[in-house]
């Protein structure tokens, strides 16, 4: 007994004596960061954002006001009109979740809506005009968003951006060159060109946009919530404005819009914990996949030529799963497990050769398919209890559909071209795809917005970006120089490139290989080609919990802000 008594006695002084030891050693974490956190495609946006977290908003309250803020000063990118996913993080219980406000194809639409009676595809069908827009999840999701996550009542969340469109704002010189660029789709329109062609010319870089209709549609959403949008008065003129113009929604399909809330996509990538978006969405899998295959190889002791090599060769096989098995998770069932499964990657791993590019046809024959830039829109926000939201928000091509539903401000995504509208036919990214994402009545087109978190032990990121089907791979990149002890900047900054299975290309901004570079890929098999201009649109955050420093980055290629306060 006496004998015991020592042992443990010897016992505890020991382990007390490793416990100091370790608490002396250890590096001490912060348990809250230091500054709220923003970054967003525009400097309003950022501003609305970190005025409401000043006014005792939470995070999600932020990522409203930003929302609605962008809906109204970059309306080529999101707007009411369009979708989006919100991937969330609460700090009180740790729930990650990603809000899915992805538009859904109307009860009337059908496999045939875009082909012809020689089942050809009617060229821009999907792309222009009332035709092309699934029903908006952007409008809900602000009302989800605040009801289930927020603190602050939608009049206070959404006031700045209230206030922009009343009072209006003044353009930037890249605005008003986009408009330029669709000035003749808005003149096809009345209820877009009184907008955004004022007395029929191109605004300015300047000119004060004034939106009233978009201004009372935010307020209607503010007072009424879910019942401002889609249903009674709102839905009557939403319905009316579409169908006289060539449209199919119904009130039924506005009313039956849900938000739903998914498991976010989670893999880890050596010591790196990934989040980011599911299905419907394409990114946090296609992304997850790449990194399985990349975990084979040593990336951090190659040349820049031989890792880049093996990016392009991951990304090749990972966007052929995508085209086969990849849709809205409601309607098809994903093999996600089977994936991401280690000998399946392992076996895609050992296809690639170090030296030589794979053609994608000779990938091998696809699986059996069972028979059953500035548009676009990513912010960032950290507040200083450690809640976080990576948002992206779409109406897929610049200004959408380019169609304003009338006297609402409200212009119609044209997301439906996300959807493979007849097998192996290219959508406007180029992507290719099949049964699994094909159209059908309330479906979830296909996306590849790949709102992201990365965590260390030390570190948390927070990055997404606008770009289509690059999207997946620039936040690939991003993740990989986080993986590298990066910081944001660097992040957005990176100069890209993307390969996506068919076309069997290899794009690079001008920056992204010298022409040695170039060179030694093109002897390794690729086909390259650099892209007319520089792309993609990136807003990041990391918080270093070892310092407890917040970096915040906004993209140069875009006109947006990040800023801490
Ligand atoms: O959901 C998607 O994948 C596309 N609609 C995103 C479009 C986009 O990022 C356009 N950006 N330049």
């Amino acid at each position: 007994m006496r004998g015991n008594i020592n042992i443990f006695s010897f016992q505890h002084i020991r382990i007390s004596f490793y416990l100091c030891l370790w608490l002396a050693i250890s590096p001490v974490y912060a348990q809250s960061p230091s500054a709220n956190a923003v970054a967003s495609a525009h400097p309003l946006a950022t501003q609305a954002g970190l005025e409401v977290l000043e006014q005792g908003g939470n995070a999600f309250d932020a990522a409203v006001a930003i929302t609605a803020a962008l809906a109204v000063v970059e309306p080529t990118g999101s707007g009411l009109g369009g979708g989006g996913f919100w991937l969330l993080h609460r700090e009180s219980d740790q729930k990650k979740v990603m809000i899915d406000g992805r538009e859904m194809a109307p009860g009337f639409a059908h496999r045939r809506m875009y082909l012809d009676e020689n089942d050809n595809v009617r060229e821009r069908a999907s792309l222009d005009g009332p035709l092309a827009g699934g029903i908006p999840g952007i409008p809900a999701g602000l009302v989800y968003l605040a009801m289930n996550y927020g603190r602050l009542p939608l009049s206070i969340s959404m006031a700045p951006a209230i206030k922009y469109a009343q009072q209006g704002f003044p353009i930037s010189s890249g605005l008003s060159q986009s408009i330029e660029r669709a000035r003749e789709d808005f003149q096809s329109y009345p209820s877009s060109s009184k907008i955004f062609l004022p007395e029929g010319n191109v605004p300015d870089a300047g000119y004060q946009l004034i939106q009233a209709d978009l201004a009372a549609t935010l307020k209607s959403i503010a007072n009424q919530g879910f019942a401002g949008f889609y249903q009674g008065e709102m839905a009557s003129k939403i319905v009316q404005g579409m169908t006289a113009n060539g449209g199919i929604w119904t009130a039924e399909d506005l009313q039956n819009y849900v938000v739903l809330e998914r498991r976010p996509f989670e893999t880890n990538y050596k010591d790196i914990k990934i989040v980011s978006a599911s299905p419907p969405s394409s990114g946090g899998i296609v992304m997850g996949q790449i990194l399985k295959i990349l975990e084979h190889f040593d990336l951090e002791n190659m040349d820049y030529v031989s890792r880049a090599h093996y990016v392009i060769e991951a990304a090749r096989r990972a966007y052929r799963d995508r085209a086969v098995f990849l849709g809205d998770p409601d309607f098809v069932e994903i093999p996600e497990q089977r994936l991401l499964d280690d000998d399946y990657i392992e076996g895609l791993a050992l296809t690639i050769d170090p030296l030589n590019a794979t053609p994608s046809d000779k990938l091998g024959e696809l699986p059996e398919i069972r028979n059953k830039g500035n548009s676009t829109t990513h912010f960032s926000v950290l507040d200083k209890e450690g809640n976080r939201v990576a948002g992206t928000l779409s109406i897929n091509r610049g200004f959408g559909s380019k169609f304003v539903i009338p006297g609402t401000g409200v212009l119609v995504n044209n997301e439906m071209d996300d959807f493979a509208i007849k097998p192996e036919n290219p959508n406007s990214y180029g992507l290719i795809g099949y049964e699994a994402n094909a159209i059908e009545p309330r479906k979830r087109p296909l996306s590849s917005m790949t709102p992201t978190f990365v965590e260390s032990e030390e570190r948390v990121g927070i990055l997404g970006t606008p770009g289509g089907s690059r999207i997946i791979t620039m936040v690939l990149l991003g993740v990989l120089d986080f993986s590298s002890g990066k910081l944001p900047e660097s992040w957005v900054d990176l100069p890209r490139f993307h390969h996506q299975y068919k076309p069997d290309t290899v794009y690079f901004e001008r920056n992204a290989f010298t022409t040695d570079e170039q060179q030694a890929l093109i002897s390794r098999g690729h086909q390259l080609r650099e892209s007319r201009r520089l792309y993609g649109n990136m807003h990041a955050i990391m918080w270093d919990k070892r310092t407890n420093y917040i970096y915040a980055a906004s993209d140069k290629r875009g006109e947006g802000k990040a800023e801490t306060r």
